[in-house]
């Protein structure tokens, strides 16, 4: 397999299985409190394949109308997002290198065809501290490449319990999932891969 880009690290297993599905239940009860949204394109409206929610004090959203943003309530309840889960936090402290907690945390549901095209997540104003991501059910095909569009890529296999980073040189990196492996993890009961990403917003 070829090295990760510089600013990336890959923590495989970071969470047991039991710690998995402790998390999973404190998913399920933020997505009670925050249902999952079908989030679309600005201008163009095109719906994306993934459902989204977040938690935190900033959560990341998108409409044909408005666009990308951050905003501290859901956009179809308006009421504020549920807190981010403890073990997120405690991530965070372990992994971010940061000093400050994050302040969103964006849940994605994928179910097995969902995807999510090359993207930069740079809709922060503080590009300092990094993206820290957690995932949970399926596996999936992770690519990640540089910071202009047509750079080089490599993938990578993301499974449940796996927690990355981008940070450092990685942080504005190109990335997105080409595919989740359907049938891969026992974890959620009905199948599909979480992913958790963890943000600083503010500066
Ligand atoms: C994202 O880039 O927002 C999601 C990444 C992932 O699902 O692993
Ligand atoms: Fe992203």
């Amino acid at each position: 397999m070829s090295p990760l880009p510089e600013g990336v690290r890959h923590f495989p297993l970071y969470l047991s299985p039991q710690q998995q599905a402790a998390l999973v239940e404190k998913i399920r009860q933020a997505v009670q409190a925050a249902p999952l949204f079908v989030p679309a394109m600005p201008r163009t409206g095109k719906e994306m394949s993934v459902r989204m929610t977040n938690c935190g004090e900033l959560g990341w959203v998108t409409d044909k109308e408005r666009g990308y943003r951050y905003q501290p309530t859901h956009p179809a309840t308006g009421a504020p997002w549920p807190p981010i889960p403890e073990i997120l936090l405690s991530i965070w402290r372990d992994v971010s290198g940061h000093e400050k907690p994050p302040q969103a945390c964006l849940v994605n549901f994928y179910d097995e065809n969902a995807r999510m095209s090359l993207h930069q997540d740079r809709d922060e104003q503080d590009f300092s501290a990094p993206v820290v991501s957690v995932s949970l059910g399926d596996d999936c095909r992770f690519r990640i490449g540089a910071t202009e569009r047509n750079g080089p890529t490599v993938s990578l296999r993301l499974a449940s319990g796996d927690v990355l980073v981008l940070g450092g040189q990685s942080r504005l990196a190109y990335h997105g999932v080409d595919r989740i492996y359907p049938q891969t993890s026992p974890l959620l009961k009905n199948g599909g891969r979480i992913n958790l990403t963890l943000r600083r917003v503010t500066a």
